[in-house]
C-alpha cells in the first residue's frame, strides 16, 4: 500500500516545530524549492508531450510520471519550519497563510499526491491518456500556488 502523507502528521508535526536559526530556515527554503523545481521538470517533460512539441515516447513519459509521482512522496516535513515564511524571511515565496491554515496546505498537497497517481496510471498509455490527465495534474500545482504562493 502507498503511504500516503498523514495531513494530522504534518499539521502536529509542522506545529510542533520551533524557530530554527537563519541558516536551518535557508537551508529548509532551498531544500523546498530544489523539490518544487524537480516537479516542474518533469511536469514540463509531460506538457512538452502533450502539446506536441515534442513528440510522443511512452517511455520518456513513463520516466517524468514516476519521477513526479515519488517525488510527491518525498517526506517534506522539515522544509517548512516555523518562521521560514515570506512575512519573516527573505527568499521565499511561501506565504505566512500556510502555517495559518496547515490542513488546508496539506490538503492542497494531498490532491498533488493523488494526481499524481493518476499521471503515472496514464502517461505510458498513450497520448491521449497523457493529455487527459495533465489538466487535472497542473491544476493541483496552480490551486497551491494562488493560495499560498506570492504572487511575482
Ligand atoms: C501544497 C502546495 C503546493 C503545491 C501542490 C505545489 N506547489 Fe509549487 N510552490 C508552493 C509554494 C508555497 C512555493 C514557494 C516556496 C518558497 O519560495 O519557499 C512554491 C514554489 C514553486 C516554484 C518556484 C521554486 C523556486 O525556485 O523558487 C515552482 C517552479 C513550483 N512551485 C512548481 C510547482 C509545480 C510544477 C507543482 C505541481 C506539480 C507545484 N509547484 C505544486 C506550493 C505548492
Amino acid at each position: 500500500m502507498i503511504r500516503k502523507l498523514s495531513a494530522l502528521g504534518l499539521v502536529a508535526a509542522l506545529t510542533s516545530f520551533v524557530a530554527l536559526p537563519a541558516l536551518s530556515q535557508e537551508a529548509a527554503v532551498k531544500a523546498r524549492q530544489g523539490q518544487f523545481n524537480l516537479y516542474a521538470f518533469n511536469l514540463g517533460v509531460l506538457a512538452g508531450m502533450a502539446q506536441g512539441n515534442v513528440e510522443y515516447d511512452a517511455e520518456a513519459a513513463q520516466t517524468a510520471a514516476d519521477n513526479l509521482f515519488h517525488l510527491t512522496r518525498v517526506d517534506q516535513i522539515a522544509m517548512w519550519p516555523q518562521g521560514s515564511d515570506s512575512a519573516s524571511i527573505e527568499g521565499t515565496r511561501a506565504l505566512p497563510a500556510i502555517w495559518e491554515d496547515l490542513e488546508g496546505f496539506v490538503s492542497r498537497y494531498n490532491a498533488l499526491q493523488t494526481a499524481a497517481e493518476a499521471m503515472q496510471g496514464a502517461a505510458g498509455t498513450d497520448l491521449a491518456a497523457l493529455q487527459g490527465a495533465l489538466g487535472g495534474l497542473a491544476g493541483t500545482c496552480q490551486a497551491c500556488h494562488q493560495q499560498f504562493r506570492q504572487a511575482q
